[in-house]
């Protein structure tokens, strides 16, 4: 018996337990029932291109009701050069998840990207806009979204943006880094967004699943959701609103604030072409659900401050 009022105790199987998300849905799925964590030392995914069948015997094993999927391939810039592990990672590991799933009648719970989006569109992205990506990465993880929910009834499938969080690496932490080493900093300011701490995901994902879990497959709730906290800003004044927030809670921050300057995305190539326009719409998910989701600011200040106490 759960210790939720009707609610069945879930067996809940945690991919990619150790990275941003995946370290904060350790804490926040507890309270649905066991959750087995598997990481690269427990199942290198890389493997599966040689043993395509290790995910499903691990799947078969655990028995979970519920699969919850935090490993990607993220390194966007390195996907350029590595298609093969990204779409290994990023679309075949969704669906053979997605099947071995569904032959245990689990559900799924999987993280996608802004990065499905060209950026082109003039306002908010909403779930039922076309996708064209502009990069491998991009791409990975749409097929990725097409072979989970083509394999798969019962999926959730979360697009969030610039993941922020305690554990693993992130744009906060190499902000952090060379605002105490540098001089000055030339930041992107041309790429809209939302930064979206990892904990509001692993803890939005822990309440929908409370409401998902045991819903039939006919269901409508199950499909595709934006998931990003609330507001928008872009690459160079979040920069500076980290550093300013660092430097009040004491860091020893060396850059001034006006050696922090703007620059264009043209004029900073990178491997990966990146949309300039992140912004996700969350109206469904927050009707469906009943959620309200806080300023990016709030996660960031949190994530900012854990960061301060360690
Ligand atoms: N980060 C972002 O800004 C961002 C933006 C939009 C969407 N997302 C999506 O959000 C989800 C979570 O992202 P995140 O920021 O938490 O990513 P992350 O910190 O990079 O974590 C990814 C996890 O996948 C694991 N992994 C990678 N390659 C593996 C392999 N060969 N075998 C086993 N495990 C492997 C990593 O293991 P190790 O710890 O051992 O490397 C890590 O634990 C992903 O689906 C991502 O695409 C992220």
């Amino acid at each position: 018996m759960g210790h939720n009022l009707g609610i069945m105790m879930q067996k809940i199987l945690l991919l990619g337990a150790n990275g941003q998300v995946g370290h904060a849905l350790q804490t926040t799925l507890k309270p649905l029932g066991e959750v087995v964590c598997c990481t690269r030392a427990d199942l290198d995914l890389s493997s599966l291109a040689a043993q395509p069948d290790s995910l499903d015997v691990l799947v078969q094993r655990v028995k979970p009701t519920i699969i919850v999927n935090a490993s990607a391939y993220t390194a966007v810039d390195r996907a350029e050069a590595e298609p093969e592990l990204a779409n290994l990672l990023n679309a075949q590991v969704p669906g053979m998840l997605g099947a071995a799933a569904q032959k245990l009648g689990a559900c799924v719970v999987h993280y996608s990207t802004d990065y499905v989006f060209d950026g082109k569109k003039a306002g908010a992205y909403d779930e039922s806009d076309q996708t064209n990506p502009l990069s491998v990465y991009g791409r990975s993880k749409l097929e990725g979204e097409r072979t989970l929910s083509n394999k798969c009834t019962r999926h959730l499938i979360f697009r969030t943006s610039w993941v922020v969080g305690v554990h693993g690496g992130n744009f906060l932490k190499t902000m952090l880094k060379f605002a105490q080493d540098r001089d000055a900093l030339r930041i992107v300011s041309d790429q809209q967004g939302a930064p979206t701490s990892a904990n509001l995901l692993a803890q939005t994902t822990a309440d929908i699943l409370q409401v998902m879990a045991g819903q039939p497959a006919t269901d409508p709730r199950w499909g595709v959701y934006n998931l990003v906290a609330a507001g928008q800003t872009n690459w160079h004044a979040y920069a500076r609103y980290v550093i300013a927030q660092a430097r009040q809670l004491g860091w020893p921050i060396k850059i001034k604030d006006e050696a922090i300057t703007p620059t264009l995305t043209a004029e900073y190539p990178v491997a990966a072409t990146r949309p300039l326009n992140s912004v996700l719409d969350t109206s469904k998910i927050r009707k469906t659900f009943g959620l309200t989701l806080p300023d990016w600011r709030v996660g960031v200040d949190e994530v900012l401050q854990t960061l301060t106490k360690s």
